[in-house]
């Protein structure tokens, strides 16, 4: 089994991915850690608790971090996820109480000993990457604990937020920067689930009432139920499985066609601030035409998925 972190913004596909990491026997679901994004993060916490205790994983750690962006102002989603950030659906919520650390600690603690293990973690980050970047700028040695990141942000065409700019990275792209400079720095592997494969593993409405008929408030309903509110919400026939499609990554990376480029995150820029420029030059990796000076994080940019193989990876998961 592949030991995993989450850091979400739950968030319907969020919760979509947390159902998945939950369900898996593949993988070993240590702990999540919640920032502010889709919706303000104690709601994200509530709805994060909440999809932990469906899957029957009350036993994994759950922390509250940031509540906003390094710099920015916060600006949510709920007009995409819902009032409450999870679809509205009229579950009842947990009253599981997260753990007392931030999400920085409970990340250094468990990367520390992941390091001393031997046993470094997956982190899977699905949200602004506030807590990423205050955790590697922060506790630089915990890197040693990180087999290798995989975000869901980004985009190598074009964004969701903006015209360039995709949510994620555009909510805070101070963190995004650190983290991609961060990784490059401490030699930590980064893959990037962005919006050039991310609408495009998708479930169908008949799919979705499928899982529904299951019943029981189990995993497979709350799954189709967060399927058919996204398909009602977009008035479509079908809808993406979103940010799990960046824990099907972790478990099944032959479904993904990536190439390796330097990426950068636009920090200025009148209508491109946020966006992830990947720089497709071959050329790119010499410093002799960097005006920068410093060579950018080279990471593995998803540019091709293998959508249906995605789709049923999920589908089977969470059916249970
Ligand atoms: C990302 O933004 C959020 O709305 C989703 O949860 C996903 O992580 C897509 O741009
Ligand atoms: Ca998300």
């Amino acid at each position: 089994t592949i030991p995993i972190v989450m850091d979400v913004d739950t968030g319907v596909d969020d919760a979509c991915a947390l159902l998945l990491a939950a369900c898996h026997p593949g993988l070993d679901l240590r702990a999540v850690t919640c920032v502010g994004g889709n919706t303000v993060v104690d709601d994200v916490v509530r709805n994060t608790l909440t999809v932990l205790d469906v899957a029957g994983r009350a036993d994994v750690p759950v922390a509250r971090g940031a509540a906003r962006p390094l710099l920015e102002e916060p600006v949510d989603a709920r007009h995409v996820h819902g009032d409450d950030g999870m679809g509205d659906l009229g579950w009842e919520f947990s009253s599981r109480q997260p753990d007392e650390r931030h999400a920085v600690e409970l990340l250094r603690d468990l990367f520390l000993a992941a390091a001393t293990d031997g046993e470094p973690i997956t982190l899977v980050p699905t949200a602004p990457m506030t807590n990423v970047a205050l955790l590697l700028r922060t506790y630089p040695q915990a890197a040693q604990g990180i087999s290798r990141i995989v975000f869901m942000g980004g985009a190598a065409r074009h964004g969701n937020a903006t015209a360039s700019a995709e949510f994620n990275v555009f909510h805070d792209p101070e963190a995004a920067a650190i983290v991609l400079d961060a990784a490059a720095e401490l030699g930590i592997p980064v893959t990037m689930y962005g919006l050039d494969v991310f609408y495009e593993p998708v479930i169908t409405r008949a799919e979705a009432e499928r899982l529904v008929a299951s019943g029981g408030h189990g995993p497979a309903e709350l799954a189709g139920a967060l399927i058919a509110f996204q398909c009602d919400r977009f008035g479509a026939p079908s809808a993406t499985i979103g940010d799990a499609g960046a824990v099907c990554a972790v478990l099944d990376p032959q479904g993904l066609q990536c190439v390796s480029m330097p990426v950068r995150v636009e920090l200025a820029g009148t209508w491109s601030r946020g966006r992830t420029i990947a720089d497709a030059r071959d050329w790119a990796g010499d410093l002799a035409h960097d005006p920068h000076g410093k060579a950018p994080a080279t990471i593995e940019v998803a540019l091709g998925v293998d959508a249906r193989r995605y789709a049923d990876l999920w589908l089977h998961s969470v059916h249970g």
